[in-house]
């Protein structure tokens, strides 16, 4: 689906509600600059998230926590540039936040004001309670994301499913109808088993986006590179890949070095 300027309408929380409401599921992706966040709005993503996971995918580094808020800011301008009608989540990074219900709002307020985001993600239930209720307050709307959360790998030691034990299970649920109760607008669950993550769906009113959660879930949201494999090495059970990118690209440059060494570029017609 390609989307035309007269058609353009704005994707809202409200509309992210609606589409809930009405079964219709919510398709959301990644995306960190303005090129990548331009197409993928064009062909119909209704959310855009400006994920952490740039400090991997953008940036190289092995896990979500090196990445600053200054950082995450000129990503998240970036696309904000190129999106019409997509909903942009910006993610708050790691240490913009944990240290203060003050300074999770102040972060989230430099993401809105400099970014011009939509709205804010943070990882955590009853422990991140406070921040939240106080991003709220002033007006700025807040995803939760429960169940593998990057930022805290190094306490779980691995990326494995999460949730699995019942305790688990059940705080998870507890803090899916805090995170509601609070006026959070969705949640994102990662990597939980899908029985779990549908329970935790049906039972809320608010959307529920999984990622390797199932399919008894409101929205799916995928890291665009791996779902365009851009990314080789990294092949989740949940993963499906729509596109073999790298080798498109390492193909294509492959034969312009060709071109440029056998000194068939530019041709006659290519230059001035
Ligand atoms: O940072 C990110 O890309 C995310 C998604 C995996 C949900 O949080």
């Amino acid at each position: 689906m390609s989307v035309h300027k007269q058609d353009i309408k704005r994707i809202t929380t409200h509309q992210l509600q609606e589409m809930k409401n009405r079964g219709e599921k919510i398709a959301m992706l990644t995306a960190y600059d303005y090129s990548m966040a331009k197409l993928i709005d064009g062909a119909g993503i209704d959310v855009v998230l400006v994920g952490d996971s740039a400090s991997n995918v953008m940036a190289g580094h092995e896990t979500t926590l090196p990445i600053t808020l200054d950082q995450m800011i000129y990503h998240a301008a970036s696309v904000v540039r190129a999106v019409k009608r997509a909903l942009v989540v910006v993610d708050l990074p790691f240490g913009a936040y944990q240290g203060s219900s003050g300074e999770a709002l102040r972060s989230s307020i430099r993401i809105m004001k400099e970014a011009g985001a939509h709205a804010v993600k943070l990882e955590g239930g009853s422990e991140i309670k406070e921040s939240v209720q106080r991003i709220l307050s002033a007006g700025i709307p807040v995803m939760g994301h429960l169940g593998l959360t990057p930022q805290s790998i190094y306490k779980f030691g691995t990326y494995t499913v999460r949730a699995k034990e019942e305790a688990e299970a059940q705080k998870l649920l507890e803090d899916a109808h805090l995170l509601e109760e609070c006026g959070c607008f969705g949640i994102v669950l990662e990597k939980i088993p899908a029985v779990l993550a549908g329970k935790v769906a049906s039972s809320l009113h608010i959307p529920l986006i999984g990622i390797g959660a199932g399919p008894d879930v409101d929205g799916q949201v995928l890291v665009m590179q791996d779902m365009l494999g851009i990314t080789q090495e990294f092949k989740p059970r949940f993963l499906r890949r729509y596109a073999d990118l790298s080798s498109i690209v390492t193909g294509a440059v492959g034969k312009y070095v060709a071109d440029v060494k056998a000194k068939d570029f530019p041709n006659a017609d290519e230059k001035y």
